[in-house]
């Protein structure tokens, strides 16, 4: 059976949502589902913006049979060529055969690559500010290498302002019936899914995402339908914000990550010190994780939330604990910068992992200011590490001042 949404007037959402998908990307879990959003115009000419993975196309299939009521599929707009939207194309193509693909040129290498069979198929390769008229709606391309595949481009209709924004402004969680902005509160029981989709998906791409926001700051946009998450229709500034920020690697907030690992609680006991010893100073916005049980999703996206980064590790092999040496390359791998650093080490003998961090956030990191008040634990907390927790607290609040 159809289920379908009107966006604005011959505008359809015709996607579909997938909560049995444990881990998007087979890495990120996704405890709340996702959705992957297509959308169906209604012109003179029938379009249809992006497919949707494999596992749903049969309600994507539903969902256009029954809007086109017998009318034929002119065209197929693919934005992103991501498996989790374009998985379908070549059902598609099968079942519309007239219908005609437009895309970039490497978007329809990529379809190449990946083994789809268009050799038959109609195809019209687009680049930047080309347009193209469907009957009165008129639509301009946006090249949008990056956002988040070299291939990408975002598609706007100027007749009225809907943005097909392809992965940028799109977040986890499936819609659960609600597919506006304004349908769900965003802010309480959106927004942290939206920034961890956003950091571990497209993080590293800051430079790109700031070069499409200003591409799109002067077009007069209404409407974002994202290929993933709610249409926004309402307080687009609210997002843009966020966009802003993350793609310019500036935090929300003020605040302290203390991500901690520890072998036999030792590391864990010194990390409830210092929080302590902060909050007692003053400073109370804390988000404390233990790395080797929080999926590294999780504190990659709050390190981009927050102002502040303190490490607590175990030496392990004479090197930095495993799970944590894993958090650290990605936070490099996804360009995380501008954080100011605290580190707390542990070491029975050769005790070393601080000094590797402290290394690998002044020279692979960009950015990063690593506080000089390091805590040295040989096995547990003693007399000497509270002077040190001390001092490093003390330069904490004066960091927290800047
Ligand atoms: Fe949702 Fe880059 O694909």
């Amino acid at each position: 059976m159809h289920n379908v949404r009107k966006i604005v007037d011959d505008l359809y959402w015709v996607g579909a949502n997938d909560r049995r998908l444990t881990l998007f990307e087979n890495i990120h879990p996704i405890p709340r589902g996702v959705s992957y959003n297509s959308y169906l115009l209604l012109d003179k000419k029938t379009v249809l913006f992006d497919t949707v993975d494999w596992s749903v196309a049969r309600h994507l299939i539903e969902n256009i049979e029954y809007l086109l009521d017998g009318r034929e599929l002119d065209y197929l707009v693919i934005n992103h060529m991501e498996p989790d939207h374009a998985a379908s194309i070549e059902e598609i193509t099968l079942r519309y055969p007239k219908v005609t693909v437009i895309s970039t040129e490497k978007a329809f290498y990529l379809m190449h690559q990946f083994g789809f069979k268009l050799e038959n198929i109609k195809k019209e390769e687009v680049k930047e500010g080309d347009t193209k008229k469907f009957g009165k709606h008129e639509v301009v391309f946006i090249e949008a290498p990056m956002v988040h595949w070299p291939e990408a481009m975002v598609t706007l209709d100027t007749t009225n302002g809907v943005l097909f924004s392809a992965d940028a402004f799109g977040s986890f969680i499936s819609l659960d019936g609600k597919l506006f902005n304004d349908e769900v509160n965003f802010d309480r029981d959106w927004i942290d899914e939206a920034r961890r989709y956003y950091t571990n998906i497209v993080g590293k791409y800051g430079p790109h995402v700031q070069h499409l926001l200003k591409k799109a700051a002067g077009a007069p946009i209404t409407t974002f339908c994202p290929l993933h998450g709610p249409v926004w229709r309402t307080d687009l500034g609210y997002l843009l914000d966020k966009y802003d920020k993350w793609s310019r690697y500036e935090p929300e907030e003020k605040g302290i990550v203390l991500a901690y690992a520890s072998m036999y609680g030792n590391t864990e006991a010194a990390a409830d010190l210092l929080a302590s010893k902060l909050v007692q100073k003053g400073i109370t916005n804390i988000k404390m994780y233990d790395v080797s049980s929080t999926h590294v999703s999780y504190l990659i996206s709050d390190v981009f939330k927050y102002s502040h980064l303190i490490l607590a590790c175990p030496t392990y092999n004479l090197g930095i604990y495993p799970v944590m040496h894993n958090f650290i390359m990605d936070m490099k791998a996804l360009n995380l910068q501008k954080r100011t650093v605290a580190i707390l080490e542990n070491g029975s003998w050769a005790c070393k992992s601080g000094s590797l961090i402290q290394e690998i956030f002044e020279t692979e990191l960009k950015d990063m200011n690593v506080l000089n008040e390091k805590v040295t634990l040989t096995s547990a907390t003693n007399s000497v590490n509270v002077d040190e927790m001390d001092a490093l607290v003390d330069a904490l609040v004066e960091s927290f001042k800047k």
